[in-house]
This record gives structure tokens, C-alpha cells and sequence, in this order.
């Protein structure tokens, strides 16, 4: 099924199109990978609503990325449970040992480092959501081992070997 009909049948389950416009952005993200303008406008026409209130939206949230991100979208919690659980030194080491700051991307594209309000998660404080997943009560040899798992199961770019040039007379 395509984003427009995705986004149609999302629609469909609120008795008022506006309500739809959470669902109808995830449904974007997930087909183009991040949220840029022509595509806010295309969800909003899909919808039939202002197209204010979807860049509204868009830019308010942090689960949506009107900009595209890294392979991995590192979101570490600095709230107050997981800044009081040492959030704040996790954040330096990641931008160490990753060569970025906070809201940029590798160079080779697998990680962007971004932080973000409370995860809801407290209890496991200090929380980093990646992808669909959290991962908490974490220290610093905890971070390390899950970008090494992270970088690990990243899809290999292979190197291909220039063809050599022909010999004369080939
Ligand atoms: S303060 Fe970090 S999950 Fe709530």
C-alpha cells in the first residue's frame, strides 16, 4: 500500500481529519526516511487540513526529523532522572568517541546524536532511545558496547577494487 493510502486508511479511524495528522506523519517518515517540506505538504493535501498544523507538528516532536538522520538516531533523555543519573557524561563520551556534537550526524552516515525530554522511561534512568527501542540504566561501558553492537549490524558498504586498465594491444 502506498503513503496515500496508508494515510487514508489512518485517517479513516478519527471522526475529524486533523486528529490524523500524528499517524499520517509517521506513515511519511516511514516511506521517505525524514520529513522535508514538499513532504509536510503532501501530508497536509492528502489530509485535507492547514498545512500550519502539520509543520506544527513536525517541528514540535522530536520522534519526527524534518531533517534526514544518521542510520542510527541516538536520542539520549537529559531530563532531570537521567541528567541526576549521568546523562550529561554520557553525552561528552558520545561525542567523543563518535567525533560529533549534539544534533549532528558521522561522517559515514550510521549515527546522529540528538537529546531529548523525558522518555517516559525514568525508572531506568539514564534512557537512550534508538530506533524503536530504549535502553537504559546505562553507563558509559553500556554506551560502548551498544554502538559497537549498533555499528556491527550496520549493512556492510562494500569496497569495490577499480578494474585494471587494459595492457596495450587488448
Ligand atoms: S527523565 Fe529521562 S526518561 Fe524521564
Amino acid at each position: 500500500m502506498g503513503m496515500r493510502e496508508q494515510i487514508e486508511t489512518a485517517a479513516a479511524r478519527y471522526p475529524d481529519r486533523r486528529s490524523a495528522i500524528m499517524p499520517a506523519l509517521l506513515i511519511a517518515q516511514q516511506a521517505h526516511g525524514h520529513l522535508p517540506g514538499p513532504v509536510l505538504e503532501e501530508v497536509a493535501d492528502i489530509l485535507g487540513v492547514e498545512r500550519i498544523w502539520v509543520y506544527e507538528l513536525a517541528t514540535f516532536y522530536t520522534l519526527f526529523h524534518t531533517e534526514p538522520v544518521g542510520r542510527f538516531h541516538l536520542q539520549l533523555c537529559d531530563n532531570l532522572s537521567c541528567m541526576l543519573c549521568g546523562a550529561e557524561r554520557l553525552l561528552a563520551h558520545m561525542e567523543t568517541v563518535l567525533g560529533i556534537g549534539k544534533g549532528e550526524t558521522t561522517a559515514d552516515g550510521l549515527f546522529t546524536l540528538s537529546t531529548v525530554e523525558c522518555l517516559g522511561a525514568c525508572e531506568m534512568a539514564p534512557v537512550m532511545q534508538v530506533g524503536d527501542h530504549y535502553h537504559g540504566n546505562l553507563n558509559i561501558a553500556r554506551v560502548d558496547e551498544l554502538l559497537d553492537r549498533l555499528r556491527a549490524s550496520a549493512p556492510r558498504v562494500e569496497t569495490i577494487a577499480p578494474a585494471a586498465a587494459p595492457s596495450p594491444g587488448e
